[in-house]
């Protein structure tokens, strides 16, 4: 049994149903095990255990969501050299753009040496009032299914023996 880390942070919703429809497209795979974990509680040991990785964060700011920043932080010396060539996927939930943090995520990814297996999966909330970006996210159909895709070729890859 293999297993496919999902960390995720989320503050009105949007990445956490992505999170959400990675690990259910993961699902697909029996000899994959998915385990999601919000940011705050991930820890070292749980990134060491894992043999792949997906990362679904907010853009804040025209940044990685500091509850994600805080994260990797927290575990980025402790993992360092412990975990490289492992696999990774990034999908970053934004309002309008989403660049700047797949760019962050991409970087402190190559210091942990990991492999991306996809570009970064960008879903815009087009959110652009003050009320609409603190409300509730629905992230459409669509791009829940391209989120469940990449957690399924994940996972395929991982039980497949590719990553
Ligand atoms: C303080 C703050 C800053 C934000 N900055 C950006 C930004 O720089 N670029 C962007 O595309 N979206 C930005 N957004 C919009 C969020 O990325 C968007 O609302 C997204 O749905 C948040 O994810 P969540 O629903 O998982 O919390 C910002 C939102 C907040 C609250």
């Amino acid at each position: 049994m293999r297993t496919l880390l999902i960390v995720f942070h989320s503050r009105t919703g949007g990445a956490r149903q992505m999170a959400e429809a990675a690990a259910r497209g993961a699902g697909v795979e029996p000899d994959v095990q998915a385990q999601m974990l919000r940011a705050a509680d991930a820890q070292s040991a749980d990134v060491i255990a894992a043999d792949g990785y997906i990362f679904v964060t907010p853009e804040n700011l025209a940044a990685l969501a500091g509850a994600m920043k805080e994260f990797f932080d927290r575990t980025y010396y402790d993992v360092l050299d412990r975990i490289n060539g492992r696999p990774y996927a990034a999908m970053i939930c934004a309002g309008s753009d989403g660049e700047n943090a797949a760019r962050q995520m991409a970087r402190i990814a190559t210091g942990w040496r990991l492999r991306a297996v996809a570009d970064p999966l960008i879903v815009c909330t087009h959110a652009q009032t003050p009320e609409a970006i603190l409300a509730p996210k629905v992230i459409a159909a669509d791009d829940l299914g391209r989120c469940h895709d990449a957690g399924a070729a994940l996972a395929m890859g991982l039980a497949a023996g590719i990553f």
